[in-house]
């Protein structure tokens, strides 16, 4: 799964103006008749505005700029009821103050499904920063062993996981609140069971509680594996050059958290038109969060992830590393612009499924 940083917008949206054909008559004749297919189709414009996406906007092209001015309600459209629900409850939570706590934790909630085989390595890594982390743990398959007393009890109910389907997104979100339960918790990180911290905890801790951007990974993909996965169902809240695709593993800040809660609309969309199995192959946890976020709060969020997974190969899997691969120069490489590295183990890290489909 090559996944290509290409930041131009929009160059889709535009299709070749149409030509009138040509006709054979005088030339009188001939400029009558192109005359009428023009007004026509400026009439037809105008009282029919392009409800697709891919439908040629005739006035949005540069050649007609001119008519633009006076035909407004071509490109413009009335938001639906929903969209106005939706954004008076997003822009109150973008703008209300959050509580302030006087012990503020970080997060760290595990997508797994059973066992977590770094438990050891977590210990050293919170070992002596009681009171500022939390942790949850989502199995979805089988209830882990633990190997470290500070993972003991924190499971959280779980639901199966299906890879690309919604469950996985409700894996997410059911994480989400039960992390927001405690009022404390100011940084939400999911994390696999493949995941290495590659810092200090001082040094991750001071990084996320000194900012108010959450890290979601969030780009423009103009292939077949990204804004190909777009369905025209999704229309109109969440239009074609909206769709983002992006790594699941976030890092997100309390109120982003609350949002993803409250959000109903774009979750729906998703969970109706963003499935393997509907002939796109759209994978719901690719797309949901840099969709939303793009939409609603396209300033606070950084675009890119603090978690490292090499999709270099171009595969549907993310590298795997093996032990012979694990330098002490790679983990270097990777920290100077990662915090935490995803191992995708027996290729298990993102991309499990709990049943084979
Ligand atoms: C986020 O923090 C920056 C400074 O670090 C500040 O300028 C900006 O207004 C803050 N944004 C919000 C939404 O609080
Ligand atoms: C992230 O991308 C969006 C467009 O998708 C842009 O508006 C926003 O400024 C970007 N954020 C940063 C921090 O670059
Ligand atoms: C580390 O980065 C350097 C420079 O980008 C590169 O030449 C080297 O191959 C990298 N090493 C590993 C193990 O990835």
């Amino acid at each position: 799964m090559k996944v290509p940083r290409v930041w131009q917008r929009g160059s889709k949206d535009m299709t070749a103006m149409p030509h009138p054909r040509h006709r054979t008559a005088k030339k009188p004749m001939w400029i009558i008749v192109l005359l009428s297919i023009v007004c026509v189709s400026l009439i037809g414009a105008y009282v029919y505005p392009p409800r697709r996406y891919s439908t040629c906007y005739f006035f949005a092209s540069s050649v007609c700029t001119p008519f633009k001015d006076w035909l407004p309600a071509v490109t413009r459209r009335e938001p639906t009821d929903q969209e106005v629900f939706s954004s008076v409850v997003i822009r109150d939570l973008l703008s209300m103050p959050m509580p302030v706590s006087k012990k503020p934790k970080i997060a760290f909630m595990f997508l797994t499904p059973g066992s977590l085989p770094f438990e050891k390595l977590w210990e050293n890594f919170l070992q002596g920063h009681e009171g500022r982390y939390s942790i949850y743990i989502h199995a979805s398959r089988e209830k882990p062993v633990h190997s470290s007393p500070l993972f003991v009890g924190r499971e959280i109910r779980s639901e199966k996981v299906v890879w690309g389907r919604v469950s996985m997104v409700d894996a997410e979100k059911r994480l989400l609140g039960n992390a927001l339960l405690d009022i404390d918790n100011q940084f939400f990180v999911l994390l696999s069971d493949s995941c290495i911290p590659l810092h200090t905890f001082d040094y991750i801790y001071n990084y996320l509680m000194g900012t108010n951007v959450s890290f979601i990974d969030s780009f423009l993909d103009p292939g077949p594996h990204g804004s190909g996965r777009y369905s025209i169902e999704m229309f109109p809240e969440i239009e074609h050059r909206d769709f983002r695709k992006g790594a699941q593993w976030f890092a997100i800040t309390r109120r982003h958290a609350i949002l993803i809660m409250a959000d109903n609309l774009y979750y729906r969309k998703f969970k109706l038109y963003c499935k393997p199995t509907v002939g796109r192959n759209c994978i719901a946890d690719e797309h949901y969060l840099p969709t939303l976020f793009k939409i609603v709060d396209p300033g606070g969020i950084s675009n890119y992830s603090v978690t490292h997974v090499d999709w270099s190969e171009g595969k549907w899997h993310p590298r795997s590393y093996r032990a012979a691969d694990i330098t002490y120069e790679l983990l270097r490489n990777i920290t100077v612009y990662a915090f935490i590295l995803i191992l995708p183990i027996n290729m298990i890290c993102m991309l499990y499924t709990d049943s084979t489909t």
